[in-house]
């Protein structure tokens, strides 16, 4: 797909359509490229300006124990994270979804951004190897729902088969 002919997910959307435009739009972008960095990159991009009320948006990818920063949008964040360590290493420790309504109450949160209040970190999954993480933070409290959670699954599943991860 020609990048330069995206049209972003309408904003007048409701969110599931929202995300699965988002989705949808993913598909095409990665078609034919199965390079990680690349997707990942492209994914970040149309997550960050796509969604609203989202202050970063990016990947951890797997290497050994620890999630180390891939490609973003956002502020400078925290580069390497054990698993099991803040919500990244929690979610791909249990490799399931989670959504922070509020990062104060989050034990072991890792702030990247004073700005973010809310977070949610989805596993990124191929095949059944975890190869890392989807994470978005929000400066908005309670910005994620469960309809945020499924559609980004969905999101974190088309990237995951759409490209071949690093062993
Ligand atoms: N808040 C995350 C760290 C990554 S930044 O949000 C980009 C965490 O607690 O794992």
């Amino acid at each position: 797909m020609d990048p330069s002919a995206l049209v972003l997910a309408d904003a007048s959307l409701p969110p599931a359509e929202r995300h699965a435009a988002l989705t949808a739009t993913l598909a095409s972008l990665i078609a034919g490229e199965r390079d990680p960095v690349a997707n990942s990159a492209n994914a970040a991009a149309l997550l960050y300006f796509g969604l609203p009320d989202v202050n970063w948006a990016g990947v951890y990818l797997l290497r050994g124990a620890e999630l180390v920063v891939g490609p973003f949008q956002g502020r400078p964040a925290c580069i390497r994270i054990a698993l099991g360590r803040g919500v990244c290493g929690t979610a791909a420790l249990r490799r399931a979804t989670i959504v922070v309504a509020d990062v104060h109450e989050f034990p072991g949160h890792i702030a990247c951004d004073s700005a973010s209040l809310s977070e949610i970190v989805v596993p990124l999954v191929s095949g059944s190897r975890l190869v890392g993480v989807l994470d978005l933070d929000s400066p908005r409290r309670a910005r994620f729902t469960d309809v945020d959670a499924r559609g980004l699954e969905a999101f974190a599943a088309t990237l995951a088969a759409g490209s071949d991860w690093a062993a």
